[in-house]
């Protein structure tokens, strides 16, 4: 007999398992489906955030960045290091052993909020007078019927044309994380947000890489004068990168050979000992039983959704990377629990103007709401005002001064209209800026709060007082 559900989840990334907690906290009876298993045969709920996304890369940038730290920086702190040894196996291990304290936390919610888990492959069988039928494949199969269904199957890496992914040489995000040795030379195609994190990590740890990016502009994405900035600090550091160029062929051999023609037109070929291919990600619906349904995709492959979630079909939601809009672990949350919310009759919401954009790089880059030249090419009146992490007390305190923050604010109405960051923990003051914006706060609002010192969220503030040029500090 098929067992009854109010709500079924099929995906246990950010995106499902948050939306299936907020479901049974709201009182549905919820089962998830998640098919992810570690090498050795165990569930792994969270997705690729958790497994091979967010969680693992951040593990390798903070470990990589403190070798790099005692490599160089402890000796201006009058700490003497004699001798430094890279033991990457350890890095590794430290790594999986924060992404199964991941995957244990997210089956321990499960458990505590009465979520059933079942680990396999979901996908539609059809539907009849109780809901969808679905079914589940895999250790123990299972039949499930549901009353809704949330689609939250993720994303997955793009592979170039001609160009498959074998993670021996040629690595998709998997693979650029669990490099057992330290490549010689590393080449990453794409310089998106894989290319510059895995690009740093492995830069680190003393590997020569080079970046090729199809775009003639650097971060297109970023504001221009933080995009510049990064550009300069990132050659500084060493790490090589080749806009405007035009990959003709990979091949792999004893290493990797990628042909390409540079920004000039100039025919290059160079060799690599490993290469990160990041240029983008899929939607993932493989196996889902979409025909099945008939559950509507858009021509690049999405779950086609309107702005609440759903689908073409009656009780049928998709959330997160499945669905148009960025592909970031924090929108697949909040759509998560704006879906639950509206199936229990309440009016979620997400504000897709205010979802924080981070590049966890050295030193960090945050950004939300409009751009500089988003604003000039809308015809918005805007002021800026900026202050360099160079002038802040806490900053030469840690020694890292790079950078600085910006804020843009409406001409009239002083309204916070974007924040954009490069500098020290950025990820963590950009959430200043996103609460402000969900307050619709003037710049004179963040100038008049009182800010601790020394912190560099006074750099926020201080932007925020040189918006109307009166800094006090610079
Ligand atoms: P996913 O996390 O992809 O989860 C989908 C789950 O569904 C997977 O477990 C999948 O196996 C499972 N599944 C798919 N089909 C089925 C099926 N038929 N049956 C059962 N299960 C199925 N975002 C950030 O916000 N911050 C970061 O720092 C960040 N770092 C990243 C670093 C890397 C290297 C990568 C690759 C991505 C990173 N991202 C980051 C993006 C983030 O990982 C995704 O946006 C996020 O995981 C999307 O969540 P999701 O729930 O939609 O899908
Ligand atoms: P991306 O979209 O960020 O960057 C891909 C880059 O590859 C772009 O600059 C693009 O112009 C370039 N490109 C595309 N085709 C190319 C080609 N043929 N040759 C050379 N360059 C080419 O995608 P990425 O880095 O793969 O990451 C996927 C997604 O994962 C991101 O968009 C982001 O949403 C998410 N992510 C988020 C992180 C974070 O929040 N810190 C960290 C890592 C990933």
């Amino acid at each position: 007999m098929p067992e009854n559900f109010d709500v079924v989840v099929i995906g246990a990334g950010p995106g499902g398992y948050i939306a299936a907690i907020r479901a049974a906290q709201l009182g549905m009876k919820t089962a998830c489906i998640d098919d992810w298993k570690t090498a050795d045969g165990k569930p792994a709920p969270g997705g690729t955030c958790t497994n091979v996304g967010c969680i693992p890369s951040k593990a390798l940038l903070q470990s990589s960045e403190n070798y790099e730290h005692a490599s160089h920086a402890f000796a201006e702190h009058g700490i003497e290091v004699k001798e430094i040894a890279l033991n990457l196996k350890q890095m590794l291990a430290r790594k999986a052993k924060v992404v199964r304290q991941n995957n244990d936390g997210i089956v321990y919610l499960f458990k505590k909020n009465k979520v059933a888990f079942y680990n396999g492959v979901g996908s539609f069988a059809g539907s009849d007078d109780g809901g969808w039928r679905l079914s589940v494949r895999g250790d123990k199969p299972a039949e499930l019927v549901a009353k809704h269904v949330i689609v939250a199957t993720g994303s997955k890496p793009r592979a170039l044309p001609g160009t498959a992914f074998d993670n021996k040489q040629i690595l998709d995000n998997d693979g650029a994380l669990a490099m057992s040795e330290v490549p010689a030379s590393l080449g990453v195609i794409g310089a998106g947000v894989v290319g510059l994190e895995m690009g740093s990590v492995w830069r680190r740890l003393v590997a020569k890489v080079t970046v090729l990016e199809a775009l003639p502009a650097f971060l297109g994405a970023a504001d221009e004068q933080v995009a510049k900035e990064a550009w300069k600090l990132f050659g500084k550091q060493g790490l090589t990168i080749e806009l405007g160029v035009k990959i003709t062929a990979v091949r792999a051999g004893a290493n990797v050979v990628v042909d390409y023609s540079d920004a000039a037109g100039k025919a290059v070929s160079a060799t690599f000992d490993k290469l990160i291919v990041s240029i983008g990600r899929v939607p993932r619906t493989a196996g889902l039983g979409v025909e099945a349904v008939g559950l509507a995709l858009d021509e690049r492959g999405f779950v086609t959704v309107d702005d609440d979630c759903r689908t073409n079909l009656a009780q049928v939601w998709a959330i997160g990377d499945v669905v148009r809009g960025p592909m970031l672990a924090h929108k697949a949350e909040e759509e998560g629990v704006a879906v639950a919310e509206r199936i229990a009759g309440q009016h979620g919401h997400v504000d897709f103007n205010t979802v924080p954009w981070v590049i966890y790089t050295s030193p960090e880059i945050a950004w939300v709401g409009q751009t500089e030249q988003q604003l000039k090419a809308a015809g918005v009146a805007y002021r800026a005002g900026t202050f360099p992490f160079a002038a802040n007390g806490r900053a030469r305190a840690l020694g890292d001064t790079s950078g600085c923050v910006k804020l843009l604010a409406d001409a009239k109405t002083d309204r916070i209209l974007g924040m954009h960051a490069i500098g020290p923990l950025v990820s963590e003051l950009i959430a200043e800026g996103v609460v402000a914006m969900e307050f619709g706060a003037a710049s004179e609002d963040l100038a008049r709060i009182c800010h601790a010192h020394p912190s560099l969220s006074e750099a926020t503030k201080e932007a925020a007082l040189a918006v109307d040029k009166r800094s006090l500090n610079y």
